[in-house]
């Protein structure tokens, strides 16, 4: 199994704006492959949320890389766990999103994550879905995919999310939330989104998951023909095929 420079497993990289599927599709390649995932937004998610619990200004660089340096953050299923507390539905309300998308703006904060995120690729392989997985923090990832998806599909999408889960949604606001947040992905210093120049775009706009899953496997098979069998080898450390567990990310030494 090809798992090139220096990684201690072969990783898949899943990046795009909020709103693709990204998080579905890494959770159901990896589910599939056998391999572990690794949701980096809600490690970004998480540092906003300590942050804004500890009144640490969301702008201070060094206050917030020493607070990402030392939390534990754990994914148990489908729960996080900051510090041993489930964080889950926190980390993901209209404020959490502002504060996160705030956060990964910060140079400390991104190089304290960056450590993390690659200490997660372990055998049998990674799915790692986010923003700079392809560009930054797996350059020398085996296969690279890239979804897109229009503004309005993204917003719509994000707005039926919310619903079924209760939780309040306005479309306005909804709509300003993520142009924000896009500009501010998109025009940071460091790790600005972008596609990998060897990513596979798929604009997910016109598509159903399926679909889009559909299209991911074809790019991962082309590359990685045996990434199946290799999750599941007996003895593969994976999350098996039913599994979400995740890895634990325990704070800097
Ligand atoms: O994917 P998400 O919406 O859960 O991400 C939350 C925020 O974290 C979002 O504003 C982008 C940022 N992020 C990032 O900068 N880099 C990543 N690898 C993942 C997320």
């Amino acid at each position: 199994m090809r798992s090139r420079a220096g990684l201690p497993a072969p990783v898949i990289t899943i990046d795009g704006p909020s709103g693709t599927g990204k998080g579905t599709i890494a959770g159901r390649l990896a589910a599939l492959l056998g391999w572990h995932v690794l949701d980096t937004g809600a490690l970004y998610r998480c540092v906003g949320l300590a942050a804004a619990r500890r009144g640490v200004p969301l702008d201070d660089d060094t206050a917030l890389g020493a607070l990402a340096n030392g939390l534990r953050i754990d994914f148990e299923g489908d729960r996080v766990l900051l510090n041993g507390a489930d964080v889950s539905t926190d980390i993901r309300t209209a404020g959490a999103s502002e504060q996160a998308s705030r956060v990964a703006a910060c140079p400390a904060v991104r190089r304290a994550l960056w450590r993390l995120q690659r200490e997660a690729a372990r055998p049998p392989g990674l799915v790692a879905d986010g923003r700079d997985m392809g560009t930054v923090v797996f350059p020398e990832a085996s296969v690279k995919i890239y979804l897109d998806a229009s503004s309005q599909v993204r917003v719509d999408r994000r707005y039926k999310q919310l619903k079924q889960k209760g939780m309040d949604a306005s479309l306005p606001s909804l709509t300003r939330d993520l142009a924000e947040r896009d500009r501010r992905d998109r025009e940071r210093a460091l790790s600005p989104l972008e596609p990998a120049a060897d990513a596979v775009v798929i604009d997910t706009s016109a598509l159903g998951i399926e679909s889009v899953l559909a299209a991911v496997l074809a790019a991962v098979r082309q590359v990685l023909p045996d990434a199946e069998q290799r999750g599941a080898e007996p003895g593969a450390e994976g999350r098996g095929k039913q599994s979400t567990e995740q890895p634990g990310l325990a704070p800097e030494q």
